[in-house]
């Protein structure tokens, strides 16, 4: 009797030693499709990037400089760790939905007209249309959505105003303007980038929060902020390259 049930009782033991090790199979499967599906969403929006500055010259290293100095100014704001994270990439992928914008509009030398500029405008929901997919959390996406938002309710597309604006897309704001200031363009020199911190001072208030501005001008004046000039010291030797961005939302 006793024989019976210990053979039964090794028995089942085997099974569920069997059970557990097929368990920890799977998972490491299951990791591996994960980890294989995240380097998929990095490569695709890489590429997106890419193609973007590929398309349009002025934007060349725009998005990865606006997503570092948001990133920079988000820490200086005291955001989490994830936080940041989101900032950095809502930099990254703002201005994606120029990739909708046909070239005749968006590589025109001379004045837009308004109806050229209507278009323009729609770039922010582009981007938020091509990015829906890839962040279920919508936390990347309200960055991208809102980035061209003024805090005085000037700015576009909805026009809406001071704290119905994400601070995420307050922060690409003050950075992506400052970059753009400092740039060259066909038209006109790039600004030193004391007058491009003089103009943001004087917009608080009208186009940006305040608390953003002057955490950007005072996190600038620690050194903080991995400006042009200043961007292979922080970067390092991956500073063209956005290959070392890791997409954490799939
Ligand atoms: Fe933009």
């Amino acid at each position: 009797m006793f024989h019976l049930f210990h053979r039964e009782m090794v028995k089942k033991e085997r099974e569920f030693m069997k059970a557990i090790q097929n368990l920890s199979i799977a998972r490491s499967g299951l990791n591996l499709q994960v980890l294989a599906n995240q380097k998929l969403v990095e490569g695709i929006m890489d590429s997106l990037v890419f193609a973007l500055e590929a398309k349009d010259p002025n934007t060349q290293g725009h998005s990865l400089r606006v997503s570092r100095m948001a990133e920079a100014t988000a820490k200086h704001i005291g955001l989490s760790a994830e936080e940041c994270e989101q900032v950095r990439l809502a930099g990254l992928f703002h201005d994606i939905g120029k990739i909708g914008i046909s070239d005749t509009i968006l590589l025109k030398e001379g004045p837009l007209t308004d109806e050229e500029f209507e278009e323009i405008k729609r770039h922010p929901i582009y981007s938020y249309r091509i990015l829906k997919p890839v962040d279920p959390f919508d936390n990347v996406l309200r960055g991208v959505l809102y980035h061209h938002e003024n805090w005085d309710g000037s700015g576009y597309p909805y026009g809406i105003s001071e704290d119905k604006i994400p601070l995420p897309a307050m922060i690409i704001h003050v950075v992506d303007s400052f970059d753009a200031m400092t740039s060259q363009r066909s038209y006109r020199d790039p600004m030193s980038n004391e007058s491009a911190l003089e103009e943001i001072r004087n917009k608080v208030g009208t186009m940006y929060k305040k608390e953003v501005a002057e955490a950007f001008l005072d996190a600038f004046e620690a050194n903080k902020i991995p400006v042009r000039d200043r961007f292979r010291e922080f970067a390092g030797e991956n500073h063209g390259s956005v290959k070392n961005f890791v997409f954490p939302y799939v």
